[in-house]
């Protein structure tokens, strides 16, 4: 993901308690604090949104996770309906308009000395935003990817889109370090998701997704895969995947907002099914482009 652009013609926005009117800037104007709470302790929030020529996939979804997000860690954002708006107008600053873009939003719990309790009275919280334009997938999506499976170690709170992504990050950097692309996480057995994507399994013309719990993020992609899924009348379940049954699965499939859907076609060094993207990924694939152009064309 890059727009290309140089630091200091990049656009982006910043709201802090050193700058609490908040504006746009140039990025290498951003001065983000040592005792940032985000910096210390990764006490914050993230969402990743995608737009299609300059049009938003999914923003009211993000909101309201967003909204989860903050609820379960106690900060207090009564400005998250600014957030689209800001999006809008740093897609314009920035000249992705007419282009795929991903617009990065990360709200701290805001500056204060080192103490592990909350602030009081609370302070402003840090707000940054960018967009950069995304770059085509569309290779992998054409021919798959290999993933392979690593240890679920993270916390159990995976339905927070939590910023401590150092566990995301190991994982996905073994699995380049083994030439794949992914890492999918399994926990007690069960498929839990990958770094940054949710998983999909096929098994006998049915699809299978874990359920939405505590031990995974509930994916905008992940939602709008299992309503393509019913709108196309294929079945459905919303189940654990066992790790057991991965070697048995005639189609393997990761879904995220960078990725949109991802056939997996080697796992562990094995191939998926034939070793080919599946033909009921690849008419998930062709309903999703057809949300996405009819969303461009303004439908
Ligand atoms: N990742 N699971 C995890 C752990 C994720 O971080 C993500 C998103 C997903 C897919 O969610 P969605 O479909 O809403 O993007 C699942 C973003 C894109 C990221 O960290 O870059």
């Amino acid at each position: 993901m890059s727009n290309g652009k140089k630091a200091d013609s990049q656009t982006v926005y910043f709201r802090s308690a050193d700058f609490p009117s908040g504006g746009f800037l140039p990025k290498n104007q951003v001065r983000i604090a040592p005792n940032d709470r985000g910096f210390m302790f990764a006490d914050g929030l993230y969402e990743v949104v995608r737009s299609y020529g300059g049009r938003f996939f999914g923003f009211a979804e993000h909101l309201a996770r967003l909204r989860h997000s903050l609820a379960e860690v106690g900060i207090d954002f009564p400005e998250i309906g600014e957030l689209p708006g800001i999006a809008q107008e740093l897609v314009r600053r920035n000249g992705l308009e007419t282009v795929a873009a991903v617009t990065y939003i990360q709200l701290t719990r805001g500056l204060c000395e080192r103490r592990y309790p909350f602030p009081t009275p609370p302070v402003v919280p840090t707000l940054y935003i960018e967009v950069n334009r995304l770059l085509s997938a569309a290779a992998e999506a054409e021919q798959g990817i290999a993933a392979i499976t690593v240890p679920d170690i993270r916390w159990s709170r995976c339905d927070i889109k939590w910023l401590g992504l150092l566990p995301n990050v190991l994982a996905r950097q073994r699995a380049v370090a083994q030439g794949a692309n992914e890492a999918i996480f399994v926990r007690d057995g069960v498929v839990t998701e990958g770094t940054h994507t949710n998983v999909f399994g096929v098994k006998a013309g049915v699809v299978l997704t874990h359920p939405r719990d505590h031990h995974i993020l509930a994916g905008i992609t992940r939602a709008q895969v299992i309503q393509l899924c019913r709108a196309l009348r294929l079945p459905v379940e919303e189940r654990p995947i066992l790790q057991a049954e991965l070697a048995g699965l005639d189609e393997l499939f990761l879904t995220s907002t960078t990725g949109e859907i991802t056939p997996v076609v080697v796992l562990d060094s094995k191939p998926v099914g034939r070793g080919r993207p599946g033909s009921l990924t690849q008419q998930l694939q062709r309903a999703f482009r057809g949300l996405i152009s009819s969303l461009s064309q303004g439908d």
